[in-house]
């Protein structure tokens, strides 16, 4: 049976925006749906890695290893937990501009690398790091979502304009469609300043504006425990902002024609 893999880039170049407690938490949200979930690590700082393993990826089983070397995917995919895989991270991305300069193909190598595991999974996350370099432009290229958090605590939406374009090159060169989608994010209901910004990115993104991730310090406390926040409080406002962005998602992607979910368990467990 083929079912139709979907593959989301979490990016947005600016830090701390809350990239990597998406693609960790909204990863372990559709695997507790019951679909089948990887998760990609495409940051050298590793903190998606980080969060899961408590380490950096093993040597030479990490995504720098598919991208450079060409190793396959499927001997660095780490199982998490039921339905949830992670190809883990560590430093050696760091120099992936460099290493992949003048080698063919350097930006659809993720692409590829992923083909190998289309029967695998129904959703691919990529966690992409804060910066415009070749390994998120491998982020785009492979994805047929861009998710763009944005922290709705400062001048925020200054940076999705180049992101923007960045992805609609991509999109060009590649002559295919790349949905993008904002996911407003460290929300404050009683700030104006939080309200203004959540304005600002449904008056830019219409209905491609997820429901917002409210600010939460549950989210930033099971990051240092290095547990997802459905382990660490699966009651907390944080885990159910991401358990609704989560369905969300699945929503849009099934849309899409998309989205089986593993076996038929109930999801109420
Ligand atoms: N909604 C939130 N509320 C509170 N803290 C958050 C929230 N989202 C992320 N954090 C914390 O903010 C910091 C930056 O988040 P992170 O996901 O690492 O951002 P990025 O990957 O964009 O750099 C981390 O310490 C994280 O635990
Ligand atoms: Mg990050």
């Amino acid at each position: 049976m083929s079912r139709n893999m979907i593959t989301i880039a979490i990016a947005n170049q600016k830090g701390g925006v809350g990239k990597t407690t998406t693609a960790v938490n909204l990863s372990a949200a559709l695997a507790r749906e019951r679909f089948r979930v990887l998760l990609v690590d495409l940051d050298a700082q590793a903190g998606a890695t980080q969060n899961l393993l408590d380490s950096f990826g093993p040597q030479d089983k990490v995504v720098h290893d598919i991208l450079v070397t060409g190793r396959s995917i499927a001997e660095i995919i780490l199982p998490i937990a039921a339905g949830f895989d992670l190809a883990p991270s560590d430093l050696s991305l760091a120099a992936l501009d460099s290493e992949l300069a003048l080698k063919a193909n350097a930006d659809g190598r993720l692409r590829v690398a992923l083909d190998d595991v289309r029967d695998r999974y129904d959703f691919v996350f990529i966690d992409c790091p804060g910066w415009l370099g070749l390994a998120t432009l491998n982020g785009f290229v492979a994805a047929d979502f861009v998710v763009i958090p944005i922290d709705c605590k400062a001048q925020s939406l200054e940076t999705v304009p180049r992101l923007k374009r960045d992805v609609l090159e991509v999109s060009r060169f590649h002559r295919r469609a790349i949905g993008l989608l904002a996911l407003p994010t460290f929300y404050e209901q009683r700030l104006n300043l939080s309200r203004d910004i959540l304005d600002a990115i449904r008056e830019q993104f219409e209905s491609a504006t997820l429901a917002p991730v409210n600010k939460n310090t549950k989210l930033a406390e099971a990051y240092v425990r290095r547990k997802t926040i459905f382990e660490h409080d699966p009651t907390s406002a944080g885990a159910m902002d991401y358990l609704r962005v989560a369905k969300e998602i699945a929503h849009v992607a099934n849309a899409q024609g998309s989205g089986a979910r593993r076996g038929s368990r109930s999801t109420a467990e």
